[in-house]
């Protein structure tokens, strides 16, 4: 009798543990769902305040903030309307670049042509847990700014399995090479195939009613 009773307490231990590993499985690890992986400019240089450093090539529009630091905060607004969470990490090196676009732009084209390594301000994000990366990448010489595929090629920086959401802002050249870069950089991303293109000409601030479409649409 008390052999029986011990084999149907294990037998309903033994079922409860398997009827409940599957959604004690399914939660998210550590509340991890998306994350924003961006690159400003203005966060780059010794003076955050340069207008060329908030508005790159486009000194002209003297903006306060950089459109992708505006296209980042409307991301979190809408993924957070949705009842979702997006964490940030800026990328942010510790060899800055010169805030003025003229003395600037041939160094960051020597730092692409010669494939130069970059160090990182505070920790790496631990991507551990996220499935999607939103990656907020403006193109710089036709590429990544050279930053960020540092970046990418940091130990422990492992977008392998995660989905990948492109939005960038560019002056003609779109994402350049950039999708096809990232089929060397990190083979086993999956790359979502609407990437969002910003280019000088649209106006975010006026309208940013096609990047929340977007958004809304991932
Ligand atoms: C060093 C440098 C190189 C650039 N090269 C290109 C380029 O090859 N093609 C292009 O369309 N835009 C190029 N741009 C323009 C930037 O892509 C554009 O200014 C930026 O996307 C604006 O975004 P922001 O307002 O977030 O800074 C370059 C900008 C910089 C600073």
């Amino acid at each position: 009798m008390k052999r029986t009773t011990a084999f149907l307490t294990i037998t309903a231990m033994t079922v409860g543990l398997v009827y409940s590993l599957p959604a004690w499985a399914e939660e998210p690890s550590q509340g991890k769902d998306a994350i924003a992986i961006y690159f400003l400019y203005s966060e780059n240089t010794e003076d955050k305040d340069h207008p060329d450093a908030v508005s790159s090539a486009t000194p002209y529009t003297n903006l306060e903030i950089s459109d992708l630091e505006v296209m980042t905060d409307i991301l979190k607004e809408e993924l957070e309307a949705a009842g979702r969470t997006l964490d940030t990490y800026p990328i942010i090196v510790n060899e800055k670049y010169d805030a003025d676009f003229d003395v600037m732009v041939e160094p960051a084209r020597t730092d692409i042509t010669e494939d130069r390594e970059f160090t990182f301000e505070g920790e790496l994000p631990d991507l551990e847990g996220y499935t999607d990366i939103y990656f907020g990448v403006p193109v710089w010489w036709g590429t990544y700014p050279q930053p960020v595929k540092s970046f990418l090629k940091q130990d422990g920086v492992d977008f392998s399995g995660k989905t990948v959401h492109f939005y960038n802002t560019h002056l003609g050249s779109r994402l350049g090479d950039m999708v096809n870069q990232m089929g060397t950089l990190a083979p086993e991303a999956v790359i979502a195939d609407d990437p969002f293109v910003l280019s000088a000409d649209q106006d975010i601030r006026e309208d940013d009613s096609a990047f929340r479409e977007w958004i809304q649409n991932q």
